[in-house]
């Protein structure tokens, strides 16, 4: 694998669909004897697929994923973890993985493993500022490469920490990829709800299945035990019934979260018994819950 993305890659190829729905109509590359990676589905040894979004950046997607992609893995699924901000990745930090570089077998790329969890990021590739000039083709073919160029083998959970936004690299999971669902993360403020109502918007346009909404730093509790709703109260519950999507839970703010992202030491791992944790495990259950119900439909 290079990794430099190729920006010829799939130039000619954007009329595939997300959802399973890849390539199921697609016959110029038999007429015109091109080869396509992307011509069976991708990623099929993968049961499910979930992408974790938002409007806005620091709302805590990195957080919910890591410690989504744990508490799955301590069940004992097969859970994979693909850090899709390119231009602000996190998962090398928040897995204390700063200086590790995955293994080349063949053309194909190992992925890190850590806390029961497979992981890839464009941080373990390039150092800090080259993706910061990359333009958008090159985004969509280094995603496509942590697709197609990675040993992930059987999964039950591959999980897309997104950039915050609808760019291009959302649109190119959405559509390239069959994604089980989607699974947006807020703040109860309003310019956080205002962006998110944006990127549902997104997702819904493309045709990928919602499975709900994470509240992110939804209150702080004092030590008196009374609730501090720092950034407004319960804007997310609200948004959600109005948007007429699952609401996944509300998980506060909490020291521990944050010295844990720092640290490469995730919160679920140091504090398990922390309310903080007990409403991620919360949370996690409920994706998985929205996952059968959207796996049975
Ligand atoms: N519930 C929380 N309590 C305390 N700090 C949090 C919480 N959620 C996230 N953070 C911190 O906020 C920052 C932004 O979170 P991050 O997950 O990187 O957001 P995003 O991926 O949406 O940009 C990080 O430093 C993280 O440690
Ligand atoms: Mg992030």
């Amino acid at each position: 694998m290079s990794t430099l993305p190729d920006e010829s890659t799939h130039s000619s190829c954007n009329h595939n669909h997300g959802n399973g729905a890849a390539h199921s109509q697609c016959t110029h590359h038999k007429e015109s004897g091109e080869s396509c990676a992307h011509h069976d589905r991708p990623l099929q040894q993968v049961k499910n697929i979930i992408a974790i979004a938002s409007g806005k950046g620091g709302v805590g997607k990195s957080t919910f994923a890591v410690n989504l992609a744990i508490t799955l893995a301590q069940t004992g699924a097969k859970v994979g973890l693909i850090d899709a901000d390119l231009y602000g990745p996190s998962i090398p930090t928040m897995f204390g993985l700063l200086h590790d570089k995955p293994e080349v077998v063949g053309k194909n790329l190992v992925p890190l493993e850590k806390y029961g969890v497979k992981l890839m990021s464009i941080g373990f590739l390039v150092d800090a500022d080259t993706a910061l000039v990359w333009r958008g083709p090159m985004l969509s073919s280094a995603i496509k490469q942590f697709i197609s160029e990675v040993e992930w083998k059987e999964l039950d959970y591959l999980i897309f920490d997104l950039p915050p936004g609808t760019g291009d690299i959302q649109l190119t999971i959405a559509q390239t990829i069959p994604l089980t669902g989607v699974v947006m993360v807020t703040t109860p403020q309003d310019v956080a709800i205002a962006d998110v109502t944006k990127a549902l918007g997104m997702f819904r346009k493309v045709n990928v299945p919602v499975l709900g909404l994470v509240e992110n730093m939804s209150h702080y509790e004092l030590p008196d035990g009374t609730k501090d709703y720092i950034f407004g109260s319960h804007g997310g519950e609200k948004f959600a019934k109005i948007q007429g999507i699952p609401f996944l839970g509300s998980i506060p703010i909490d020291r521990a979260v944050r010295e844990g992202s720092d640290s490469g030491d995730p919160c679920i791992l140091t504090h398990p018994d922390s309310a903080t944790s007990k409403a991620i495990k919360q949370a996690a259950t409920e994706v998985t819950k929205r996952i059968s119900i959207s796996n049975a439909g």
